[in-house]
């Protein structure tokens, strides 16, 4: 249990809120443990029918914990601390993003960074308020794409708009995420959560058996179960990297990073 994850179930709709908004639902560990037991138990639970992500606050998510992300480093720096072999938990959220067969839906504000876009990639309907902003930014943290997102991001929107947002960082707005194929709806921001709800409750009345063979017949689970696998190497030895500490540090420090030593 996390008690920056909310979990409610009301209608056949498991609701997951990302609720540590003081740090703009950035995740922690604890925060990814709690995600992945309830996506996993999810599949079994026969009152769960769909699954509603959101986040409190201003922003949907700030993506990893960046915090997190430099005890990590540090970690394998020195090879003796807890974490060295990387994070866990978070790949078990990742990992049952790819598997879950009930659909997903996610209601997103403000900024979505990181795994927050990323995760929006395995969801089935994504309502965006009209002020959401999606972004990548894993190359400024000296980091690759997660998620099976390095597959299924230029699949969806091209590849020079997927590398733009990986490697330059840049932001689509809510707009553009719709007309690019991002999102199902965009809406005005207090409209957000009881759209997102219509459509969570609307899904949870069809027929189960049809839905769940429908999203199994339109995803290929196990290219995308492959290909999270090999970015999860990459991005471990990434967060080991010289490079990255340059980028934790200068999130910590709040300044620009330099990488102009690195070659
Ligand atoms: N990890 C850890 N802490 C984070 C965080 C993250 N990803 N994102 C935000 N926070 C923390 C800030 O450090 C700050 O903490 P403090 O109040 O103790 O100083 C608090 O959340 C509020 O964030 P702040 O930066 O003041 O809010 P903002 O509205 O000005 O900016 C963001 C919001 C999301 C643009 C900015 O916080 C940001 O760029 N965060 C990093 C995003 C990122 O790179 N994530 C990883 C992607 S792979």
């Amino acid at each position: 249990m996390s008690e920056h994850i909310k979990i409610e179930k009301s209608a056949g709709v498991l609701t997951l809120v990302m609720a540590r908004p003081e740090k703009k639902n950035a995740l922690t560990d604890a925060m990814y443990k709690a995600l992945a037991d309830a996506l996993e138990a999810s599949d079994g639970d026969p009152e769960t029918r769909v699954i509603l992500i959101k986040g409190e606050g201003d922003m949907f998510t700030a993506g990893n914990d960046i915090t997190d992300f430099a005890a990590a480093n540090a970690a394998s720096a020195n090879a003796t601390g807890a974490g060295a072999e990387g994070p866990r938990n978070v790949f078990r959220f990742i990992r049952a993003l790819g598997a879950i067969s009930k659909p997903l839906v996610a209601a997103v504000q403000g900024r979505a960074v990181g795994v927050g876009t990323t995760m929006l990639l395995h969801c089935d309907q994504v309502i965006l308020a009209d002020n959401a902003q999606l972004t990548t930014p894993f190359v400024n943290l000296a980091l690759v794409p997660e998620a099976a997102s390095s597959l299924l991001l230029p699949a969806r929107i091209g590849h020079i708009r997927a590398f733009s947002m990986f490697a330059l960082g840049e932001a689509v707005g809510a707009q553009d995420a719709l007309a690019w194929g991002l999102a199902s709806h965009v809406v005005p921001l207090d409209e957000l959560n009881t759209t997102a709800e219509q459509i969570a409750v609307r899904l949870a009345k069809q027929p189960l058996g049809a839905v769940i063979a429908t999203k199994r017949l339109m995803r290929d689970a196990g290219q995308i179960a492959e290909r999270m696998e090999v970015e999860s190497a990459e991005f471990t030895r990434r967060l080991a990297s010289p490079e990255a500490q340059e980028a934790f540090m200068a999130f910590a420090q709040r300044r620009a990073p330099d990488f102009s030593k690195f070659s």
